[in-house]
């Protein structure tokens, strides 16, 4: 049945399939409304991606109808490219700002991401990360990548790891090529929030669409745990949600038969 929790594999871990992207990005932001409204101080955990569009969008509408305020919120980005330089419209800060951030009114000293253009990146890595645990971000979006990473964990990310500079793998630097001028464009290096970083998070989210994710996201939620699957690490969190759109679920147990 599409629309309801089809099974819980185990107790944690809810997995959600929508009929379409849009039915999909509606129910994430009714997650986000219902952690706002009842949190003082909302902290929220942003992915940046394709996966997430549909979700930014929808936030805007809730914003402007009055159904979200960002006033006391906080946001905490998982990634972001080495070397762009500030103004890239391609560094993550800058996207979240165009497309959310400045359509909610948020004060743009709560945006909170890693600065891939710090003159010391181990230190930033280490600011970023205690800032993180600091801050107990109580939600967190997230998209998986068609290599099984998660935020720029790539294969053979250590199940414990925290923010990082990390180098980028040959697929993700291809599947983001389509948001640079051309594929040499794409940065080879990244900081990003660690495994153990990301499960720090009260609650996961996870979004998936479309069949290019489909061997990913079985390995996710039906493999073992395990580095070569970077995503799979949700496994280990006590609460996660998985909204998937029917492509996505297409070769789990929750997809169609
Ligand atoms: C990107 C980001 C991730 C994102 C993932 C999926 O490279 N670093 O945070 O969740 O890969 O991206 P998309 O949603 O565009 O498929």
């Amino acid at each position: 049945m599409v629309g309801k929790p089809l099974s819980k594999p185990s107790s944690h871990l809810e997995v959600i399939v929508e009929r379409d992207v849009f039915t999909l990005a509606r129910t994430a932001a009714d997650l986000v409304q219902a952690y706002m409204s009842t949190t003082g101080e909302p902290r929220l955990g942003l992915a940046t991606g394709g996966s997430v569009a549909d979700l930014y969008r929808n936030l805007v509408l809730r914003s402007r109808k009055g159904w979200l305020d960002f006033g006391g919120a906080r946001i905490f980005l998982l990634d972001d490219y080495v070397g762009l330089g500030r103004s890239h419209p391609q560094r993550y800060a800058n996207v979240v700002m165009t497309r959310l951030a400045r359509h909610v009114d948020l004060d743009p000293h709560r945006l909170h991401a890693p600065d891939g253009d710090a003159g010391d990146l181990a230190e930033e890595c280490s600011r970023y990360e205690d800032l993180v645990c600091r801050s107990e971000v109580g939600l967190q979006i997230l998209g998986i990548g068609r290599n099984g990473h998660l935020a720029f964990n790539e294969p053979g990310s250590c199940l414990e790891s925290r923010t990082r500079v990390v180098e980028l793998a040959e697929v993700t630097r291809a599947d983001n090529a389509r948001y640079f001028p051309g594929p040499e464009d794409v940065p080879f290096l990244a900081i990003t929030q660690g495994l153990a970083t990301i499960r720090q998070a009260g609650h996961l989210v996870v979004l998936a669409t479309g069949s290019s994710k489909a061997r990913a996201v079985r390995a996710a939620l039906q493999g073992p745990v395990t580095s070569d699957i970077p995503a799979s690490a949700v496994q280990l969190h006590p609460r996660v949600t998985v909204l998937l759109d029917p492509s996505a679920a297409a070769l789990t147990r929750f997809g169609p038969a």
